[in-house]
């Protein structure tokens, strides 16, 4: 029995949040330059949104370009920006037949201007589409993100909009770029690292963490069905005990 079929569609995840990463190493064992790595990785995220929409995951998001990613040679950050800008012109007529709506998130603004105007219109021509949301981290760090939402926090706290006293962790949760979303249940990383680099560190404080040992560009279908299987393997305690769960 394949991976697929041993899914219980009734205990679904309903988001799953992936870091892509091994891209670099990929290209290297190939002889090749780290930006093959990355054009191989697209097919993988192609594979990925279609796998979670044929099941009915209702949010997936991908870590596709960090904070910390601007460091890399000028050469490979200007052929990932054009990279992504290349995709996802050329993916939204399939995002559109398969109605998942592209969203993002991350300081959108410090991207190349081709990138963010590409982005854009890709969102508003996705944007009623209502089966998946595919989120893209894009110059996206967790820190970066929590910053941004004590800045707006404080701003209002001395506006008077909001006393200090009300301030709880569910107004924490809405002042981050992912307050469309649920937090996700499963976390994904390829390439066998065991790292969880700067991503969603508020919104994973109960996700479940899954290590897949290939990387990225070798990622199939059944190996984000083979994540779920062993998700759903797991018994989520949130703090109780296990009798107060299977009670
Ligand atoms: C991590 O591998 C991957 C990235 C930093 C970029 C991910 C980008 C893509 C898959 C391309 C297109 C994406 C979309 C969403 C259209 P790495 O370079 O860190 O690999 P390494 O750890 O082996 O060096």
């Amino acid at each position: 029995m394949n991976f697929k079929e041993q899914i219980d569609t009734n205990r679904l995840p309903k988001h799953i949040a992936i870091i892509m990463d091994g891209n670099g190493r990929w290209a290297k064992e190939r002889g090749k330059m780290r930006v093959f790595g990355h054009e191989n990785g697209v097919a993988a995220v192609r594979n990925t949104a279609e796998a979670a929409a044929e099941i009915g995951i209702e949010f997936v998001t991908l870590y596709a370009f960090s904070t910390e990613n601007w460091k890399r040679p000028q050469k490979e950050v200007d052929a990932l920006m054009n990279l992504l800008v290349k995709t996802i012109n050329k993916e939204t007529e399939t995002l559109n037949k398969n109605k998942i709506r592209l969203k993002a998130i991350g300081d959108l603004k410090s991207l190349k201007k081709e990138t963010y105007a590409e982005l854009l219109t890709a969102m508003e021509n996705t944007s009623a589409n209502n089966r998946m949301t595919m989120t893209l981290a894009l110059s996206y760090s967790s820190r970066w993100e929590i910053v941004e939402a004590v800045k707006q926090i404080a701003e209002k706290t001395k506006n008077g909009e909001l006393e200090p006293q009300a301030i709880t962790s569910e107004t924490i949760t809405q002042h981050l770029s992912t307050n469309y979303m649920p937090d996700p249940e499963l976390l994904i990383r390829t390439s066998g690292e065991q790292r969880i680099s700067n991503y969603l560190l508020w919104q994973i404080a109960y996700s479940e963490l899954y290590f897949c040992p290939k990387y990225w560009p070798d990622f199939e279908k059944e190996d984000f069905y083979k994540a779920i299987v062993d998700f759903q393997t797991r018994e989520r305690r949130f703090g109780k005990t296990s009798e107060q769960i299977t009670k």
